[in-house]
């Protein structure tokens, strides 16, 4: 297949430390990307900080430290809680850089020569939480509905950007690309945020904000911070707006196949983004995915209830070498666009039942029966292929039909009925009995259908826990880097695949008491 594949994830705040939250995030979106990248040849995973704002400036000065330092220093927290998570991206963004700078500096002057950005004196409501300005209508008993926190009244001159002037060109984007929007029941949210939508300001005064990138042509000022924030998604492909001609990054990967954000911040990408993009003269992404938000034990996540939890709390609680365990938790624990839910009991009960009984204990199990009665090997007469063989094929197009419709959560229940089915079918069949019995080759042929969709759901099941499917692959002597299109093509090869010694649990249940040990 030769279609190209970029794929970007909202760039962090860096006042903090990654917690589950991001992490959600990352693993959603690199379990789309590991998927489509076992479907396409050209492909690219972007993610990243954001860096500049108020909330930096504060944080830094409160630890007397500069900026960048505070940057510098949470920036590598960042990237040491995705290198744990199996985060498999090309390319890691920082709005500090030189490249980003420059560029979000041209964008600007671009926007300003053509008319879409304006000067213009204003007093308004802002909220540091969400870096903007809110309207009266936007508060709950005069607080930000998402930072429960009052807005301070601020009076400067600024830099406005035209919004108003794509407000029924982004209507009608919207209206005739139904599934741009992704889920779909959140573009009326946007239809109606639109109805009210008025120009945005786009830069601070350099005497109230200073930690930014400043304004070209006027040193007052600062762009702030939606502008900059945003851009990562271009200037990252080394877009450059007075050129006339892209570079081939820019040329291969724009426009964007899927933009993953929270819910929270979707007005900024499907609005804001989206009509800077139109100013630019840029094709629009082709999917938004808004995702919901992970609670704790049904809580919201706050560091007043100190609730936080990061991914490295969970991985150390449990005592696990792998991340595999947690990406799959936690992208299958929310259907698309829902929000989903953390809690230490769901988590070692789904697992357990998944990852443990379910897919190991088969292979186990049928591994072992392999060189009990046949030394580990595959004879040519076992390879009879099966009605569940074609079940595991059918698997493969609905896994590719919801990844599709970016359903992560909801592919893995395909795969898990795979596995249900194949143990019922080998439970049935009791392979162990037809050879104790003397029907040998019926035993073989129950275990090389077994073993076949074994390999079937290590290439399926590798987005989410990479570590488990090579280990697999591994005991099955197969190949875990092998193209959608080209599974069912192949099969298990006659010959011997595994001693006694080679078979390995690929995941062992997790220990109760080491839930209960947790800090
Ligand atoms: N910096 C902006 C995004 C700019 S994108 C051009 C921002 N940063 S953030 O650090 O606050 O959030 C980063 C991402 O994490 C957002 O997509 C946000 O929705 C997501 N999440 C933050 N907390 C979350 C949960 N509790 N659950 C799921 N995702 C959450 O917004």
């Amino acid at each position: 297949m030769n279609e190209n594949f970029y794929i970007t994830t909202a760039i962090d705040y860096v006042n903090g430390k990654a917690h589950i939250g991001h992490a959600f995030e990352k693993i959603l979106t690199d379990v789309i990307y590991r998927h489509f990248k076992q479907r396409f040849d050209k492909t690219m995973f972007l993610t990243g900080t954001d860096e500049h704002g108020i909330k930096i400036q504060k944080t830094a000065k409160s630890l007397n430290i500069l900026p960048i330092e505070l940057c510098n220093q949470n920036v590598e927290s960042f990237k040491n809680s995705w290198k744990l998570l199996d985060i498999n991206y090309d390319k890691f963004i920082r709005t500090t850089s030189d490249e980003h700078k420059k560029i979000v500096q041209k964008i600007f002057e671009k926007l300003l020569k053509q008319g879409d950005i304006y000067k213009h004196s204003y007093k308004g409501l802002y909220c540091s939480g969400c870096e903007c300005f809110l309207n009266e209508k936007d508060l709950e008993n005069g607080l930000c509905p998402t930072h429960l926190k009052k807005p301070e009244i601020v009076e400067e001159e600024n830099y406005f950007f035209k919004l108003t002037k794509y407000k029924d060109a982004i209507i009608n984007h919207i209206k005739n690309n139904p599934s741009f929007i992704i889920p779909s029941f959140r573009a009326n949210e946007v239809l109606n945020q639109l109805e009210n939508i008025e120009d945005i300001s786009v830069s601070r005064s350099i005497n109230n904000v200073n930690w930014g990138i400043p304004v070209l042509s006027d040193s007052s000022q600062i762009i702030y911070v939606w502008i900059d924030a945003l851009s990562n998604y271009i200037t990252a492909l080394g877009y450059d707006p007075d050129k006339e001609e892209q570079n081939e990054t820019f040329k291969t990967f724009w426009p964007a196949t899927c933009q993953v954000i929270g819910k929270d911040i979707l007005k900024f990408h499907s609005i804001y983004w989206i009509a800077l993009l139109m100013a630019l003269n840029l094709p629009l992404p082709k999917h938004i995915l808004a995702h919901g938000w992970i609670t704790i034990d049904e809580t919201k996540m706050s560091k007043s209830l100190g609730n936080v939890l990061s991914p490295e709390n969970i991985l150390n609680s449990f005592k696990l070498e792998t991340p595999d365990a947690f990406r799959y938790y936690i992208s299958s624990c929310a259907n698309c666009g829902k929000d989903g839910n953390y809690s230490d009991i769901d988590f070692k009960e789904k697992v357990n039942a998944d990852l443990a009984n379910n897919m190991g204990n088969l292979l186990n199990r049928s591994l072992n029966i392999l060189i009990k009665y046949f030394d580990g090997e595959i004879k040519d007469e076992f390879i009879v292929e099966n009605e569940i063989i074609k079940i595991a094929k059918n698997t493969i197009n609905k896994v590719i039909e919801n990844f599709d419709k970016f359903q992560v959560a909801e592919a893995t229940f395909e795969i898990m009925t795979l596995l249900n089915v194949a143990n019922k079918y080998i439970n049935d069949q009791a392979p162990w009995s037809l050879a104790k019995n003397g029907n040998l080759k019926e035993a073989g042929i129950v275990l090389y259908n077994v073993l076949e969709v074994m390999r079937y759901v290590s290439v399926l099941i590798y987005p989410y826990c990479p570590n488990i499917a090579s280990n697999i692959a591994k005991q099955l002597k197969t190949n875990i880097n092998i193209k959608l299109c080209d599974l069912g093509k192949n099969n298990l090869k006659a010959g011997k695949i595994i001693t006694k010694e080679e078979i390995i649990p690929v995941f062992l249940r997790l220990d109760s008491e080491f839930a209960q040990n947790k800090k």
